[in-house]
């Protein structure tokens, strides 16, 4: 498939998981891939993988929870790319707690990575890519959709993502940019790999998190639906935020 052949992407968050698999998959598609992520190794990882399986790609290291990082980033990516016209905010943090225990810095970093990073992210991309027209692709989750529990900061800061797409779209859709986000539920990740490692946990209040499918996703599924996004056949498609939840939330 060569759905993207032609683009210049920047991937945050593409040091593992799901922003891992969707640098691949949309190099693999035919875009030039800048992965970025704190982890910087990580993000040299992917990128060589890329480059071995034939795709083009760079990387550098950024903190999205830092604007003049993003700015860095963004200038770095439309350097190594030759420009810029997809953008997929991916990096997050997920840290559970009891919110009557939960330090007030779990708070503010988690708000500073998932939404802050999410729009300092789009606001240092947004003049490259209000040039020539392109794509974002927020990473939201299903959280943002239905109360989770022990994960106060993380619903607020992925519905804040929601939100902030909403906006985008509508101040953007007629320069030529879309503006779309994505609702995971669970996805098997090394975010997700020691569950939710909450103490005195009411596993009752866990049950409507249940998926109707018996799975957690793998984290090329999602990444299937960032390439999606990212291409002109969602061409119709800004302001959304997009389910992929094996039918969790109602
Ligand atoms: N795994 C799930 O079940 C799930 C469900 C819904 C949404 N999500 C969201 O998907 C995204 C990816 O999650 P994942 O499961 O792949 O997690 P992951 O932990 O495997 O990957 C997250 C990546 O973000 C990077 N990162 C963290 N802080 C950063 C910062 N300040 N600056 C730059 N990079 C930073 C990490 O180094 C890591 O590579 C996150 O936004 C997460 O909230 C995940």
């Amino acid at each position: 498939m060569e759905r993207l052949k032609g683009r210049r992407a920047l991937v945050t968050g593409a040091a593992s998981g799901i922003g891992r698999a969707s640098a691949l998959r949309l190099a693999s598609e035919g875009a030039a891939v800048f992965c970025a992520d704190i982890a910087a190794q990580g993000a040299a990882q992917t990128a060589k993988e890329i480059e071995a399986a034939g795709g083009v790609a760079a990387c550098g290291s950024v903190d999205v929870s830092d604007f003049a990082s993003c700015q860095s980033i963004v200038a770095a990516a439309v350097e190594a790319l030759d420009g810029l016209d997809t953008l997929c905010n991916i990096a997050g943090i997920l840290r559970p707690g009891h919110t009557t225990e939960i330090d007030m810095g779990v708070w503010d970093q988690t708000v500073a990575i998932n939404l802050s990073g999410t729009f300092y992210m789009c606001r240092a991309a947004l003049p490259t890519l209000l040039e020539g027209g392109g794509a974002i692709v927020n990473m939201a989750s299903a959280a943002a959709l239905q109360g989770v529990p022990y994960n106060a900061a993380y619903c607020a800061s992925k519905a804040g993502v929601v939100g902030l797409t909403q906006s985008l779209a509508a101040e953007y859709a007629r320069r030529g940019v879309r503006v779309n986000c994505i609702c995971p539920g669970g996805v098997q990740t090394p975010m997700t790999a020691k569950g939710l490692p909450v103490e005195n946990m009411d596993p009752a209040l866990m049950a409507r998190i249940v998926p109707l499918m018996p799975r957690v996703a793998q984290p090329e599924e999602i990444a299937a639906l960032v390439a999606y996004l990212a291409s002109d056949e969602s061409g119709y498609m800004t302001g959304t935020a997009v389910k992929i939840d094996g039918g969790q939330v109602a």
